[in-house]
């Protein structure tokens, strides 16, 4: 947490069972949504002539606000306090709602405690206190309020989050997207333009991946698609990668077909970083979609410095990198801290 200025000092040892309890490499998934909200908070806003805009951020799934890894017993900042940082850099930012539920009751009350006084502590940006929200409801209630909340007509960046696939159905995604604000002329294009919001989102590819058989309608559910729908284009793309000699495509065509998607959404294609588990395998995937011109091309601009990954074509414009080819390990992320 050094340069951060969040204050930890009030968080007890009994506060830390309440942490997002990860293995080391889910900081490379918090280094993604960092990059962008740093992005955001530093250059996006800045890049019109016009005055700077306001911005809405969202965190549909934000639990206490911090993360633990107990092998190291390294403490870091979650998706949620990230955002409140980049939300207090951001002169202009108009609204942080976030979302922190769980079903067990115990340990919802006791997140929401924790990301409350979290926000209070928040040493360097007192602004942000009277501009967060915080919420608890299960993801289509929480959807709903959010974007009651929303001002459509501005920018807004939604970071979702889960734990598992079934708990971002599809019709979320959808639902976010479709908000769009009202038609105007964009002036440096002269085309007809909306509003419409960026989303981060944290694909779990590895539960995809093992139940595609076992379990299809995790995948129907998390495409928006029945299995009868899916299931032909998916042998499409499968004999496409087996065509080319890459029998193990499984998790290929799954980011494939949820591309495809995302990007009948948007104008652009999603950038979408694979990352690694400690014990090797891809375990999620962080895809971020945004019609923002700027966002985008600094966004990948950003990946392209983050050294050695590799990156295959998806398309003819959208890249996959993964973050790291070696299992990540405490020397190897050093370099990115
Ligand atoms: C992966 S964790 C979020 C971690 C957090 N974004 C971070 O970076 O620290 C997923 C969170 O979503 C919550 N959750 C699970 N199912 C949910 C649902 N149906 N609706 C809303 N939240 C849910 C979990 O309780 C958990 O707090």
């Amino acid at each position: 947490m050094e340069n951060q200025k969040f204050s930890i000092e009030d968080i007890s040892s009994e506060d830390i069972n309440y942490f997002e309890n990860l293995g080391i490499h889910q900081k490379l998934k918090h280094k993604f949504i960092e990059i962008y909200l740093d992005i955001w908070a530093k250059n996006v806003g800045y890049n019109s002539k016009r005055p700077l805009a306001t911005v809405d951020f969202f965190d549909l799934y934000a639990a206490s606000g911090w993360a633990y890894d107990q092998h190291t017993e390294d403490t870091w900042a979650g998706s949620a306090l990230l955002a409140a940082k980049a939300f207090g850099e951001y002169p202009k930012g108009r609204l942080l709602l976030l979302n922190s539920y769980d079903q067990d009751s115990v340990k919802c009350q006791k997140q929401i405690e924790i990301l409350r006084r979290s926000i209070l502590n928040l040493e360097n940006y007192p602004h942000v206190i009277e501009k967060t929200k915080i919420i608890s409801s299960e993801i289509h209630k929480a959807t709903d309020i959010a974007l009651g909340e929303l001002n459509r007509n501005f920018p807004s960046l939604w970071i979702l989050d889960p734990y598992h696939p079934d708990q971002l159905p599809w019709e979320i995604v959808e639902k976010i997207s479709s908000t769009v604000g009202d038609p105007y002329e964009n002036r440096a294009t002269g085309q007809i333009a909306q509003k419409k919001p960026e989303l981060i989102i944290n694909l779990m590819t590895s539960i995809l991946q093992r139940n595609m058989d076992r379990k299809p309608e995790l995948f129907s559910s998390a495409i928006g698609m029945s299995e009868e729908k899916w299931r032909p284009i998916y042998k499409k793309y499968e004999r496409k990668y087996i065509e080319q000699g890459n029998e193990k495509c499984t998790r290929h065509v799954i980011l494939d077909m949820y591309a495809d998607r995302l990007s009948k959404l948007y104008n652009k294609e999603p950038i979408i970083a694979l990352v690694n588990a400690a014990e090797g395998g891809v375990v999620y995937t962080m895809l971020l979609v945004t019609d923002n011109d700027a966002g985008y091309h600094m966004m990948r601009k950003k990946m392209d410095e983050w050294h050695n990954y590799k990156v295959y074509k998806w398309k003819s414009e959208a890249e996959v990198s993964v973050f790291k080819k070696h299992n990540p390990d405490q020397s190897d992320l050093k370099q990115w801290f």
